[in-house]
């Protein structure tokens, strides 16, 4: 099995590291457009193998595809990163170019890659991935709920003074600070709804403090985020190279799904050998659906600035 990872950023690093070190490939290809920083991260990386005990070989590239070639997925996480104050849709402009063309590399070389979106703004990248390759719409995955369901996990389990991984918490809708939707509603913790041993008032402070996430680390750190969204994007690879139809919640084609069509949006999906293979379609409840449609509909504004670029 091969990876590729696009941009050598924090991010992209991150990934690649954490795919390494679970070893879900035999060869993994960093790749960025900086000359020597993916070759540099690459042997960094491959200098913790002895130490790590792991034989997944690392390559860097600056801009040759031709190394990414017959790779089974690729993760895109290139373009601008937040700055603090910064909105993930202000990134749009830039990164716009910047996917659309790294889409058209990775494809003369993999044209059967499954291919996961990181950069920012996330749900638009991915519907621009989608349109702009005319890909299947199941070998386009964004990473967004992926990310934004783990750290709703880590806010609850501060509140309950529990494990993360005993918790079970999506968020759909766009990966925006006012599009995402923390479904606190349908949040277990082993089964038995978190509601049951939260005052409304944690509640509501859990779900505000999720879907600032990205924001408040952006604030403190200086710039997006690298630890949570790496291994976001690890765990879905993970997913994909050993079929193992986990569920996630990702940034995928709808098609009637959730009241909506011709958009990408996160909801929950099996994630195996072909990508994204199944939508968990359930009936929200009337709040939690019209949350939807408005994040819906802010995300199709942003799809809409495509068109004037
Ligand atoms: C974040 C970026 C990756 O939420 O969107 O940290």
């Amino acid at each position: 099995m091969k990876v590729t990872v696009v941009g050598a950023g924090a991010v992209g690093a991150t990934c690649a590291d954490n795919i390494a070190r679970k070893e879900l490939c035999s060869e993994l290809v960093l790749l960025d457009i900086k000359e020597g920083v993916a070759e540099g991260k690459a042997q960094d990386m491959m200098q913790t193998a002895a130490l790590l005990g792991f034989d997944t070989k690392i390559v860097g590239s600056t801009n040759d595809y031709s190394k990414t070639a017959n790779s089974d997925v690729v993760v895109i996480t290139s373009g601008l990163p937040r700055k603090p104050g910064m909105t993930r849709e202000e990134l749009i402009g830039v990164n716009a170019g910047i996917v659309k063309s790294v889409c058209e590399n990775i494809l003369k070389y993999s044209p059967d890659a499954i291919i996961i979106i990181i950069s920012n703004p996330m749900d638009t990248m991915t519907y621009l991935a989608l349109t702009s390759t005319g890909l299947p719409k199941n070998r386009i995955i964004g990473m967004g709920g992926t990310l934004d369901s783990s750290r709703f996990k880590y806010q609850l389990s501060q509140h309950l003074g529990c494990s993360p991984a005993d918790l079970n918490a999506v968020v759909v809708g766009g990966h925006g600070d006012t599009t995402m939707i923390p479904l606190i509603r349908l949040a277990t913790w082993n089964s038995v709804p978190v509601t049951k041993f939260l005052t409304a008032e944690q509640q509501e402070k859990i779900v505000k403090d999720t879907m600032v996430g990205g924001a408040t680390l952006t604030a403190l750190i200086g710039t997006s985020a690298w630890y949570a969204p790496g291994a976001a994007g690890a765990a879905m690879v993970e997913s994909i190279l050993r079929d193992e139809k986990k569920l996630f919640t990702c940034c995928v084609a709808l098609d009637g799904e959730y009241g909506q069509k011709d958009i990408c949006l996160g909801v929950p999906v099996t994630i195996g050998r072909n990508g994204w293979e199944k939508i968990l379609d359930f009936e929200l409840n009337a709040d939690e659906q019209a949350a939807f449609d408005k994040s819906a509909a802010a995300v199709r504004n942003m799809n809409d600035v495509l068109k004037t670029l």
